[in-house]
């Protein structure tokens, strides 16, 4: 006799990330002669410091060791007064002991939300969303409550939507900034409201800082707001941080929580004992990048700043109406078509321009609310001008295609 067996639901209902959906169709295109330019991930195509990748070079120890649950006590430091007390510049001092080091953003945002809700709680973030926020709510059987924004006003976020949101069953807020996908910058004045709101209704606030350097129409050296310096916020305020695109080093998955709240600390340093350690190797590399200068981040966010230039005004000139992002590097874009995620499988396995085609992230999965995003890409602006230019000239050549289609 045999059993059936099956994965839990929980596993058997696991989100797909739409980042990603596109993986097998892009290779198959790939391997039959196309090329595919790919603007789906996150993925910079900027050179990672060259002290970083030294590190890696030079590393010479006899034995691969585990490094300590929350991260080298040397690199915490390092982080706490090169980085955070200098650069980030944060109300009071952060100390090594209010940072755990994690395998990257990812897995602070996994503690982070674990550390502060039961199954059966929610979290308030707002749509379009960083789509993975679906992924660690879904791991803790907890809801993520969203709050729409919309194109037509910048995708802007209001704080009196957000506490009109609340429920009993609310723990925290959620907000990247800069945004993914949306690019949204919130400004000092908005953290101190979220700040305001969270302690009034007892909320925690998980502030997703991975993209604080990537600011644009800011004098050179700007970083986005952080939580880390918004007064009264030392017990609710949990950040998320990340080497992976501040160096442009998303292979490293080295990130980390840093919190003052001593009870978050010790929940995120129990889970992390509970997977061991961090990447050791990773850790060293990550310290030698804190040493990166000045000028790496200007031309950078220089570069970004005119690959972003580049792709408003291409969407614009194909009569896409976009407004352009204040930070991070990507844009949500409303597409004339009814069903985006056809039209980028279509795409990429159907279409070409002179051997070439592109491959985008459709919004849908962005969003909870069923049928929002159904018509939006997102398009991250991590290659090269020229490509972008390229990229753009698929797009309208594959719209106009689309549309005739018998
Ligand atoms: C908003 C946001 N948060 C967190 C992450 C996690 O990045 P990582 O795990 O590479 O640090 C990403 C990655 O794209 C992101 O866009």
């Amino acid at each position: 006799m045999t059993t059936t067996i099956s994965p839990s639901s929980r596993g058997f209902n696991a989100p797909t990330s739409p980042i990603r959906a596109l993986e097998a169709a892009s290779r198959a295109a790939v391997e039959s002669g196309k090329t595919v330019h790919f603007m789906n991930i996150g993925q910079p195509d900027i050179a990672t410091p060259r002290g970083m990748i030294e590190a890696y070079r030079n590393y010479d120890e006899k034995v691969l060791a585990y490094s300590p649950s929350d991260g080298y006590p040397a690199y915490r430091e390092a982080l706490a007064c090169d980085y955070y007390s200098k650069v980030v510049g944060t109300l009071a001092p952060i100390t090594a002991e209010d940072i755990v080091v994690t395998v990257g953003g990812s897995e602070a945002l996994l503690f982070a939300i674990a550390a502060v809700t039961d199954p059966g709680d929610e979290i308030l973030v707002c749509e379009p969303y960083y789509t993975n926020y679906a992924g660690y709510t879904h791991l803790l059987g907890v809801t993520a409550a969203a709050v729409t924004t919309h194109v037509q006003d910048g995708y802007q976020i209001d704080p009196e939507m957000i506490e009109a949101a609340i429920t009993e069953k609310t723990r925290a807020i959620v907000l990247p900034t800069p945004g993914n996908p949306t690019g949204v910058v919130l400004s000092f004045e908005d953290l101190e409201r979220i700040t305001e709101i969270c302690t009034r209704h007892g909320l925690f606030f998980i502030c997703d800082e991975v993209y604080r350097e990537f600011v644009y129409d800011q004098p050179a050296g700007t970083l986005a707001p952080s939580m880390l310096a918004v007064p009264g916020a030392e017990d609710i305020a949990i950040v998320i941080d990340s080497v992976s695109k501040r160096y442009s080093a998303c292979g490293a998955r080295v990130g980390c929580l840093v919190t003052r709240n001593k009870d978050v600390r010790r929940a995120a340093l129990h889970f992390a004992q509970a997977r061991l350690s961090p990447a050791t190797v990773d850790q060293h590399a990550a310290m030698a990048a804190l040493a990166t200068p000045p000028e790496y981040f200007a031309e950078v966010i220089e570069t970004y700043r005119e690959r972003r230039d580049v792709l408003v005004a291409g969407l614009k000139a194909i009569g896409i109406p976009v407004s352009a992002p204040e930070g991070a590097f990507y844009i949500a874009v409303p597409l004339p078509v009814e069903d985006a995620a056809e039209f980028c499988s279509w795409l990429v396995s159907d279409f070409e321009l002179d051997g070439e085609t592109l491959c985008m992230a459709p919004l849908g999965g962005f969003y909870t609310t069923e049928g929002l995003g159904r018509n939006e890409v997102r398009m991250a602006y991590v290659l090269d001008k020229d490509v972008i230019t390229r990229c753009v000239a698929i797009l309208e050549s594959g719209l106009k295609a689309y549309s005739e289609r018998a």
